[in-house]
């Protein structure tokens, strides 16, 4: 679908429904044109949010575990959220496909089989996704708590969890508490860094969430189309928010993956004139510190044009950074 082929009555009836706080069992996909449109536009927004979630764990040398050849794309809408990560790892051979409408299964495996031909697929319809990299994307907020509580002993059961969700304060707080459920039977790969309780669910942590930026591919900026997209429906194409958690079974008895020694950058830096302010989260807690501009000018300079690195290292001064290294800048 090209852009010149965009439906406002869809998008916009879409739109609405995505914004509203809790949208519950009411099936809001009509027909195939919903999802080829929803797939083109926002769905492509969350490809985006993918796109930065697979680049993180490509930097981190992560893949599948040993003897995973399968996924569970959960929710699935139009696949999106399948088709990126059957990209970055080719070794994933089947590809199951849940969602509360039947319409969605078959959109998301059309697209898959059009995309990557080589993966079997199917729908998936069963609460065991053992042996199996569990996908799950912006559905969270669509479930009451029982289907929830299902989901998480769905995912009790996956052999790894990818999972990604808007950067809202609610939904990334959830998030955090899930991860540390977790935490017990799966090694968390990212966003943390460390395997420690999470920083941000400590008291006096509760304004915090955990969250992160995507950057659109560049060619978005200078697409007319895209930014036509952007006017009609509201949105800032640059600000895309994320929260995401990527898990993976512990082999019984195993220790816990050490810490590897870097922190997290949390949100984006808080610029002013004489400092930024970076929030960022380790295996000591999540600490606040100070940037100045005079003594580390070109670290200011890439925290102030949100080039901002995803891990850290600091020497500090109390809360103020003397000397900063990353191994993504
Ligand atoms: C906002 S869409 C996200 C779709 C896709 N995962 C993505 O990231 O583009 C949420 C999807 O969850 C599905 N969904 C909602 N409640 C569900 C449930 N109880 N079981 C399975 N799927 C559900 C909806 O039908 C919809 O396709």
């Amino acid at each position: 679908m090209n852009f010149g082929d965009l439906d406002w009555r869809i998008l916009d009836r879409l739109r609405s429904t995505f914004l509203q706080e809790k949208f519950g069992s009411a099936a809001y996909w009509q027909s195939h044109r919903d999802l080829a449109q929803y797939h083109a536009t926002f769905g492509e927004r969350i490809g985006w949010k993918w796109d930065a979630v697979l680049a993180e764990l490509a930097s981190l040398g992560w893949t599948p575990p040993a003897g995973t050849d399968s996924l569970i794309d959960w929710g699935c809408g139009s696949g999106i959220a399948a088709n990126r990560v059957l990209a970055a790892f080719p070794n994933l051979r089947q590809a199951g496909f849940n969602d509360s409408s039947p319409l969605a299964i078959e959109f998301a495996i059309q697209q898959t089989r059009r995309l990557h031909p080589q993966v079997e697929t199917r729908t998936f319809a069963s609460n065991n996704a053992e042996g199996a990299l569990l996908v799950l994307s912006h559905v969270w907020n669509e479930l009451s708590n029982e289907q929830r509580v299902d989901l998480l002993k769905l995912a009790s059961t996956a052999s790894a969890i990818l999972w990604v969700e808007p950067g809202t304060h609610e939904t990334s707080r959830d998030l955090q508490t899930v991860r540390d459920h977790f935490r017990e039977a799966f090694d968390i790969i990212a966003p943390c860094t460390h395997q420690a309780a999470c920083g941000l669910l400590a008291t006096g942590m509760e304004r915090h969430w955990c969250h992160h930026f995507a950057a659109p591919p560049p060619d978005v900026f200078t697409s007319s189309d895209w930014s036509r997209f952007a006017a009609r429906a509201g949105i800032d194409l640059r600000s895309l928010p994320y929260s995401f958690l990527v898990a993976q079974r512990r082999t019984p008895g195993a220790a816990p993956r050490p810490d590897n020694g870097w922190e997290r950058l949390l949100g984006r830096a808080r610029i002013s004139k004489p400092y930024a302010r970076i929030l960022s989260c380790g295996p000591c807690g999540v600490c606040d510190t100070e940037v100045p501009k005079r003594h580390l000018p070109d670290w200011f300079k890439i925290f102030k044009n949100e080039e901002e690195p995803r891990r850290l290292r600091w020497t500090r001064d109390g809360d103020r950074a003397t000397s900063i290294e990353s191994p993504d800048s």
